[in-house]
């Protein structure tokens, strides 16, 4: 499986963006973050494409949590997107790499005051409001401040999507928004047409769930959630003009994956989405989204070195297991163990090799960090690239310190240029913030 601009060049290697992936793991160090530029402008070009033929009055914004430093920001605003950000930190970034603020929409089910300060003070064009303390919290420094905020309430619409219960967000019983059935998103829409000089109620949002490969729980949360809007409106004459569906579009880890391309989701969301406007009787929303797996996931590439490799025997089938160990692991890539996340690994030293050994790829930190079991990959040694596919989502952005180990490197390919753009951590940084009380100083 090659992805974007993934091939195997003339010396056998796997090449991304025109630059071989042995050359840029010696040039910026392993474990590093290929991200393939071209690939992840033309999802946005594409994505954008689908929709806007199909339903103009729609915009789309880059789900940040998927992957985020200051060159993405700058990405990010070249292709027209907004940018979805859920935490001061996400903001900051954005706000420090300029991007124009009336475009970002902020999240989060637990906003602090002082991040609601935050975006009323870089003048966010929407506040995503997730609970009534939040709620509470925003009309009182919007109050303060003489200023009125526009938001969206978030709700909870009650689908369950098939995808892996960590990452399953639209069904009742969730940490997220505010419940529909309950009653409480009814009523939180009313606490928020009752303070009118401070909060422009400008439409709902939800978001389902993630790794979607099919459009048919978007589809029915689609219904419910312009059902909704109708009631609400004859309840309170109040009418949504933004509807606001998330992100959740699925990727190809494996082969087998086919997530559905652009045009068919756009196809699908919009004849949803026009069939319940006429059914309910609701004029034309304007049709929020914000993708961020779709956008990057498949852009992005994890190079490993191969270390230590050894064979232990088991009782099954074959009475031994290979175990390949790389320079990363949990750290760089938390997803195995936390979802049982399959990827698509290949030796991109020996690209051009048949992949005919089976391996299990352990990390190296002190847990058993297995990367992926039994894969079938080239006959590799150490001092071999390995390349995990599909990496470019939730790997930088969930990556941690475990074992004081340094955040990976990332830089963006194109055209057969390689530019850093994530500094690889030094052992300094590591440091840099403790503190010695004066009782250890000696
Ligand atoms: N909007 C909201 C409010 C979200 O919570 C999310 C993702 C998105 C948009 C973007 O969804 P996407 O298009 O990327 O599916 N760490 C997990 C995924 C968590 C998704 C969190 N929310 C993983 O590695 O699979």
């Amino acid at each position: 499986m090659f992805l974007g601009t993934q091939r195997v060049n003339s010396r056998g290697h796997l090449e991304i963006g025109g630059c071989d992936a042995v050359d840029l793991a010696s040039e910026f160090g392993s474990p590093l973050y290929v991200m393939d530029e071209a690939l992840i402008r033309r999802n946005m070009r594409d994505y954008r494409k689908a929709f806007e033929t199909r339903y103009p009055k729609n915009e789309i914004s880059y789900a940040g949590k998927a992957f985020l430093n200051t060159a993405m920001v700058k990405l990010v605003n070249q292709e027209g997107f907004g940018l979805d950000v859920a935490s001061a930190g996400e903001l900051y970034t954005a706000v420090s790499a300029g991007f124009p603020t009336e475009k970002i929409l902020f999240h989060g089910n637990n906003k602090s005051r002082a991040e609601l300060d935050l975006a009323l003070d870089h003048k966010v064009g929407r506040i995503v409001v997730d609970n009534f303390l939040e709620l509470a919290t925003l009309i009182e420094l919007a109050k303060s401040r003489s200023i009125k905020q526009a938001i969206l309430i978030r709700v909870a619409p009650g689908v369950d999507p098939h995808t892996h219960k960590f990452i399953r967000t639209g069904q009742e019983d969730t940490k997220f928004g505010f419940n529909l059935k309950g009653g409480d998103a009814l009523k939180a829409i009313k606490s928020a047409l009752a303070a009118p000089d401070q909060i422009d109620l400008l439409g709902l949002h939800c978001h389902i769930g993630s790794q979607l490969l099919e459009a048919s729980t978007h589809t029915q949360a689609v219904d419910i959630m312009v059902s909704f809007i109708a009631d609400v409106a004859k309840e309170t004459g109040w009418m949504a003009k933004d509807l606001d569906i998330g992100g959740g579009l699925g990727i190809r880890y494996l082969e087998e994956h086919h997530p559905p391309k652009h045009e068919q989701f756009a196809d699908d969301i919009v004849s949803a989405l026009t069939t319940a406007l006429k059914k309910y009787d609701v004029p034309k929303v304007n049709l929020l989204q914000e993708p961020g797996r779709s956008i990057v996931g498949e852009a992005g590439t994890t190079l490993y070195t191969v270390g230590a490799i050894k064979s232990v025997p088991i009782p099954e089938e074959p009475g031994e297991r290979v175990y390949l160990a790389v320079d990363g692991g949990l750290s760089d890539n938390p997803r195995p163990a936390l979802y049982q996340s399959v990827y698509s690994v290949l030796v991109a030293s020996k690209a051009d090799k048949p992949a005919d050994k089976a391996v299990t790829i352990a990390g190296k930190h002190c847990e058993t960090d297995i990367l992926q079991w039994n894969v079938k990959i080239a006959d590799a040694s150490p001092g071999d690239i390995l390349a995990f596919q599909s990496t470019g989502a939730y790997n930088y952005s969930m990556a941690s310190n475990y074992n004081r180990f340094r955040k990976p490197a990332c830089v963006f390919v194109i055209d057969g240029k390689a530019d850093l753009v994530s500094a690889r951590e030094t052992l300094e940084d590591l440091t840099r913030l403790d503190i010695v009380p004066e009782r250890l100083a000696e």
